[in-house]
Order: C-alpha cells, then structure tokens, then sequence
C-alpha cells in the first residue's frame, strides 16, 4: 500500500477525486494517511473528515521561523512513513528539506499545459488569466513530479482542454477541473501506486 499525504489549502476539489477514486477502485494500492493544510478555513479538512482521513493544520504562521515549520513538515511525514506526498492545491512553498528527501516522490497538479502559464506568480486563477490573454484555443493541466524549482520537475502526464469563445477565467478553470485535473491526479496516484510510472531524469515513462 502507498502511504500519501495529500497538501491543502483550499476548497479540495482535487482531494476529494482522489478519495472518490479510492472509493470506487479506480485508485488501487493506495491510502491517504493524513491530509495536511495550512489554512484553517480550508473546505478539503471538512472533506478529510467527512472521508474520515486524519487532518492537520500546519501553518508556516504558527512557527517562530521558517526553518521551524520546515522541520515539522518533514517530521510530520517521516512519522507516517509517507511514501508519496501529492500537493493538490497547496499554496505553500515545499521546502528544500522535504524536496530532497522525497526526491521523485512529491507530485503537484497544475492547471495549464505546462511549460505554458506556469512558474512564480502563476497560480490559481491567475493561470486561466494568463491563458485568455495570450489566446491560446487549448489548455489543459499537467501532473508533474516537484523539484526545486517553480513547475519544473518531470512530466507525467497532461490533458488538453478546449479553451471557447467567451470564456472567462472562472469559466476556464472549472472545465479544465473538470475534463482534465480530477482525472489525470487520481490517475498518476493509481500509476504510481502500482509501479508503472519510472523516472530517468526529466523523461518519465509509463508502463502500457
Ligand atoms: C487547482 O486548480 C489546482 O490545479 C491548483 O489549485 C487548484 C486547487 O483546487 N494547483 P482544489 O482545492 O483542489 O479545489
């Protein structure tokens, strides 16, 4: 079994396709361990519960220093022998301490094709923004493995989305939720879960 934290910080949309596909087998060889967010009023700690998953608020806010916090995330999931951190919506900057000691073990869903819209700054809705701007007709999300740097780390996979006329950012990000993240995250976890996903330095392969 894959031991997985997943990282919050808002409304768990993307927690709560994981936990759904765990339900119903279309994640096998897994189980969520604990849930672990930074922001109090987080919607996915309710879901955590509901789903009955342990949840933990673990603010950089509530640490004297950062290097403190630092510790105790990485402590945190060394305790729960954590095998596989997934960070699905978490605004948090990883630390190089976990980076390196979960080295191709911490995967992030982003919501653009990367390399397109991504990188410092962009996040949330502000991707969609950048997008409509730029006119692009096909965006779309990535799950990739986390690095040190901002979205750099190996592809796993990706799903195009339509981008429509009229469109608004808003409008955007829900489609793009819905046709790609909600099923490309569950389906990087079932892959990795069953050892099907290898790694070779930025090039990841996927067994048929
Ligand atoms: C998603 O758009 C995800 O791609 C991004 O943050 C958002 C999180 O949404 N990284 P939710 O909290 O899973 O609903």
């Amino acid at each position: 079994m894959l031991r997985l934290a997943v990282l919050v910080s808002g409304g768990g949309t993307n927690l709560q396709a994981i936990m759904d596909s765990i339900k119903v087998g279309a994640i096998t060889n897994a189980e969520i361990v604990t849930v672990i967010s930074n922001n109090k009023g987080a919607y996915a700690l309710e879901r955590a519960k509901a789903y009955g998953a342990e949840s933990l608020l673990l603010s950089p806010k509530d640490f004297n220093t950062r290097e403190e916090f630092n510790q105790k995330l990485l402590e945190t999931l060394k305790e729960r022998e954590i095998d596989l951190v997934v960070l699905a919506g978490y605004l948090v900057v990883v630390p190089p301490c976990v980076i390196k000691e979960y080295e191709n073990r911490i995967i992030n869903i982003h919501p653009s094709l990367i390399p397109s819209f991504c990188g410092t700054g962009c996040y949330g809705l502000h991707v969609h923004e950048k997008a409509l701007a730029r006119g692009v007709k096909v965006s779309g999300a990535t799950v990739h493995f986390v690095d040190e740097g901002t979205d750099t780390g190996p592809i796993i996979l990706q799903q195009p989305v339509m981008v429509r006329q009229g469109d608004t950012p808003e409008i955007l990000q829900k489609r793009i939720m819905e046709q790609a993240e909600w099923i490309i995250l569950p389906k990087a976890i079932d892959l990795i879960a069953n050892g099907k996903v290898h790694v070779d330095g930025r090039t990841v392969t996927i067994d048929e």
